[in-house]
C-alpha cells in the first residue's frame, strides 16, 4: 500500500535526516581547477566573462597552487599562453615554453599538487586551430607528431597527468607511444574522448586567447547531435591506451555521462566548461540566481551523473563552502 503507509516526506523532515540518506556526495578532491598561465611576472588579470578567474604569470600562478593544495582540491590543469604563436604551434612543445616552466616552478613550489596539463595546439597556432592547417583543414596525422612532442615534454617537466583536447584521431595510440619510448609509462593519459564542437567554450577562447582566426572546429570536434558517437570515441580512446576518460561540456551533456559510467569501468570526469560557468555567474550578478546553490546544485548533478572528477572554474569557492 503506496499511500499512507508510504510518505517519503518522512526522510526530508529534518537537515540530519537529509543529510544521512543523502545519495551524493561532492569532495574538494575531486576537483581540477583551470589555470591559464601568461608570461610575464606579477601579473593577475581577471577574464571579463569569468569573474574570479584570472591569466596569471608564473610566479602568480605558484601562489595560486598553493592556495589550491591548502583548499584540499584534487590538482589544477594547465593552459598556456605562450609569448608568440605561429603556424607550427612551436611554443607548445617547446622544453622552455610557457607551460613546460609552470610545471617545473610548481613542482618545486607546491610539491605534491597534482598537475595535468592540457595537450592542444590551439593556443599556440597564429591561425587558433588545434593542429596542422593544410588545405584549409586540420591535418591530422602531421598534428599526431605535435600533440606526441608536446605530451611528451609536458612529462618531461614534471606534469603527473597529461590531457589531449583537439580531438585529433589516434592521438592517444601517439602520446602513449611517445611517452613510453621515452621511459614515461607510467604518465597516465587523462582523454577529452567525448568533446562537442560546442558554443560553451566561448569566455575560455577570450581567456586562452585562441578563437580560430577562420572557420570553425566541427571537423575535429564532436557534433552536440551524437551520443552513439560519443560512446565510440570513448571506446577508442579506451582501446589506444587512455586511463581515464571525459566528457566535455558537462551539464548540457550529463545523459553522456551516465552512459559512460554505466558501460566503462575507467575513471570518468566532467569538464563545467567557461559557458557553464559564466551563465551561472551572470545570473548571480544580476540577482536571479543565489551562487552557493547554484554552484553546488551545478556540481552534485554532474557528480550524480557518474563523474568522478570534475574540471571547474568553481573548484576554489566549492571547496571553501565544503570547508
Ligand atoms: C583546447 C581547449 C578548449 C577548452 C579546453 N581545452 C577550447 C576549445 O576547444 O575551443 C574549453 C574549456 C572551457 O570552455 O572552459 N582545445
Amino acid at each position: 500500500m503506496p499511500f499512507p503507509a508510504q510518505r517519503l516526506r518522512r526522510l526530508r523532515a529534518t537537515e540530519s535526516l537529509r543529510s544521512l540518506v543523502r545519495e551524493t556526495q561532492v569532495h574538494p578532491g575531486q576537483f581540477i581547477l583551470p589555470i591559464f598561465v601568461c608570461p610575464g611576472e606579477g601579473i593577475r588579470r581577471e577574464i571579463g566573462s569569468m569573474p574570479g578567474n584570472y591569466q596569471m604569470s608564473i610566479d602568480e600562478t605558484v601562489k595560486e597552487c598553493e592556495e589550491v593544495k591548502a583548499l584540499g582540491i584534487g590538482g589544477v590543469i594547465l593552459f598556456g599562453l605562450p609569448e608568440a604563436k605561429d603556424e607550427m604551434a612551436s611554443g607548445a612543445y617547446d622544453e622552455a615554453g610557457i607551460v613546460q616552466r609552470a610545471i617545473r616552478a610548481i613542482r618545486k613550489e607546491a610539491p605534491g599538487l597534482l598537475i595535468v596539463t592540457d595537450v592542444c595546439n590551439c593556443e599556440y597556432t597564429s591561425h587558433g586551430h588545434c593542429g596542422f592547417v593544410k588545405d584549409g583543414d586540420v591535418d591530422n596525422d602531421t598534428t599526431l607528431q605535435w600533440l606526441a612532442k608536446t605530451a611528451l615534454s609536458h612529462a618531461r617537466a614534471g606534469a603527473d597527468i597529461v590531457a589531449p583536447s583537439d580531438m585529433m584521431d589516434g592521438r592517444v595510440w601517439a602520446i602513449r607511444q611517445a611517452l613510453d619510448s621515452n621511459g614515461y609509462e607510467r604518465t597516465p593519459i587523462l582523454a577529452y574522448a567525448a568533446k562537442f564542437a560546442s558554443v560553451f567554450y566561448g569566455p575560455f577562447r577570450e581567456a586562452a586567447e585562441s578563437t580560430p582566426q577562420f572557420g570553425d572546429r566541427r571537423s575535429y570536434q564532436m557534433d552536440p547531435a551524437n551520443g552513439r558517437e560519443a560512446m565510440r570515441e570513448i571506446e577508442l580512446d579506451l582501446q589506444e591506451g587512455a586511463d581515464m576518460i571525459m566528457v566535455k561540456p558537462a551539464m548540457p551533456y550529463l545523459d553522456l555521462i551516465y552512459q559512460a559510467r554505466q558501460r566503462f569501468d575507467v575513471p570518468i570526469a566532467a569538464y563545467q566548461v567557461s559557458g557553464e560557468f559564466s551563465m551561472i555567474m551572470a545570473a548571480v550578478r544580476n540577482g536571479w540566481l543565489d551562487h552557493d546553490r547554484a554552484m553546488m546544485e551545478s556540481l552534485t548533478s554532474i557528480t550524480r551523473a557518474g563523474a568522478g572528477i570534475i574540471l571547474t572554474y568553481f573548484a576554489k569557492p566549492a571547496a571553501r563552502l565544503l570547508g
